[in-house]
C-alpha cells in the first residue's frame, strides 16, 4: 500500500468529543441540550439503520433525539404536518428528513417546509441555493459534502487551481460536493453516465470524490499517481463467507488504487462516520443559533 489512509473514523470521533464537550459546556451554563428530530417515512432497511446510528451518535454526545415514524402509505399532507410540528417545537433545534422518500411523496415540498434555521441536513432549497451562489452563505452545508471536505483539507488545505473530479451528481452527495469544491477555488468537473471518456477524465483528478453507488467502478488505471480520493460510495456485495452474507465496499476498488493514490479513504471507516460527526456539529449549531 503506497497511498495513506484518510481515516474517518478517528477524525470523526476527535469531532464527536468536541461536540460533547460544547455541548457539556452549554448544559452546565443551564441551557437545554440541543435536540434533533429525524423523520423516517417507510421501511428501507437502509435509512432505518443510518437513522438508528444517528440517535446513537447523538445520545453520546449528549444530544436529546426523538425519533418520528410514518407508514410508507402516509400521505403528503401528513408528513408535512409532521414537519410544521416540528418546526414549532423549542426543544427541538434540527431536524432531518430522512431520504429517498417513499415514491409518491414529493421531496421538494417536504424539504421546503422544513424551517431554515432546523434544518441540519442542509437540503432546504434556499440552504441549497445558497451553498450554489457567490457571496451567499448557507445556514448549514450537507453532512456527506461537509465530511468530505473536512477529510479533503486534512491533507490538501489549500484547493486553490486544484482538478477536481466528483463522479456522480446526486442532490444529496454528488452537486453539492461539487458546489463545495468550486467554493474552495477548485476546477470542478461532475461526470455521470453520459460522461464521455470517463477513465481519462478521472485521471485528471487531483481530488476524486467517488460518489454513484456502483460497487468498486474506480479501477486502479483511473487514478492518477498520487491523487486525493474519496469514497462515498457504500454498496454490499454478496460474499458467503461473512454471517450477514454480504460485505460493505465502496465505489472504489479500494486494494487496486491504494497502490496508485497519495490519500485514500477506506470503506467502512471513511466518509460514513463523518456523515454522522457532521450532523451532530450542525445540531449544535442551530441550537447555538436558537439561544
Ligand atoms: N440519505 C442518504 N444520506 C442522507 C443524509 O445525509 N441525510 C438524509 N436526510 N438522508 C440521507
Amino acid at each position: 500500500m503506497t497511498a495513506q489512509l484518510l481515516n474517518g473514523a478517528a477524525v470523526a470521533e476527535q469531532i464527536r468529543a468536541q461536540v460533547a464537550k460544547e455541548v457539556a459546556e452549554r448544559v452546565a451554563e443551564g441551557k437545554p441540550a440541543p435536540g434533533l428530530a429525524t423523520v423516517l417515512v417507510g421501511e428501507n432497511p437502509a435509512s432505518q439503520v443510518y437513522v438508528k446510528s444517528k440517535h446513537k451518535a447523538c445520545q453520546q454526545v449528549g444530544i436529546q433525539s426523538s425519533g418520528y415514524e410514518l407508514p410508507a402509505s402516509a400521505s403528503q399532507g401528513e408528513v408535512e404536518a409532521l414537519v410544521r410540528k416540528l418546526n414549532d417545537d423549542p426543544a427541538v433545534n434540527g431536524i432531518l428528513v430522512q431520504l429517498p422518500l417513499p415514491s409518491g411523496l414529493d421531496e421538494e415540498r417536504v424539504l421546503n417546509t422544513v424551517s431554515l434555521q432546523k434544518d441540519v441536513d442542509g437540503f432546504h432549497p434556499v440552504n441549497i441555493g445558497r451553498l450554489a451562489q457567490k457571496g451567499r452563505e448557507p445556514l448549514f452545508i450537507p453532512c456527506t459534502p461537509a465530511g468530505c471536505m473536512v477529510l479533503i483539507e486534512s491533507v490538501l488545505p489549500d484547493l486553490n487551481g486544484a482538478n477536481a473530479v466528483v463522479l456522480g451528481r446526486s442532490n444529496i452527495v454528488g452537486m453539492p460536493v461539487a458546489l463545495l469544491l468550486v467554493r474552495a477555488n477548485a476546477t470542478v468537473t461532475i461526470c455521470h453516465s453520459r460522461t464521455k471518456n470517463l477513465k481519462d477524465v478521472c485521471r485528471s483528478a487531483d481530488v476524486l470524490v467517488a460518489a454513484v453507488g456502483r460497487a468498486e467502478m474506480v479501477r486502479g488505471d483511473w487514478v492518477r499517481p498520487g491523487a486525493v480520493v474519496i469514497d462515498v460510495g457504500i454498496n454490499r456485495v454478496e460474499d458467503a463467507s461473512k454471517a450477514k452474507g454480504y460485505r460493505l465496499v465502496g465505489d472504489v476498488a479500494f486494494d487496486e488504487v491504494k497502490e496508485v493514490a497519495g490519500c485514500i479513504t477506506p470503506v467502512p471507516g471513511g466518509v460514513g462516520p463523518m456523515t454522522i460527526a457532521m450532523l451532530l456539529q450542525n445540531t449544535l449549531r442551530a441550537a447555538r443559533m436558537a439561544g
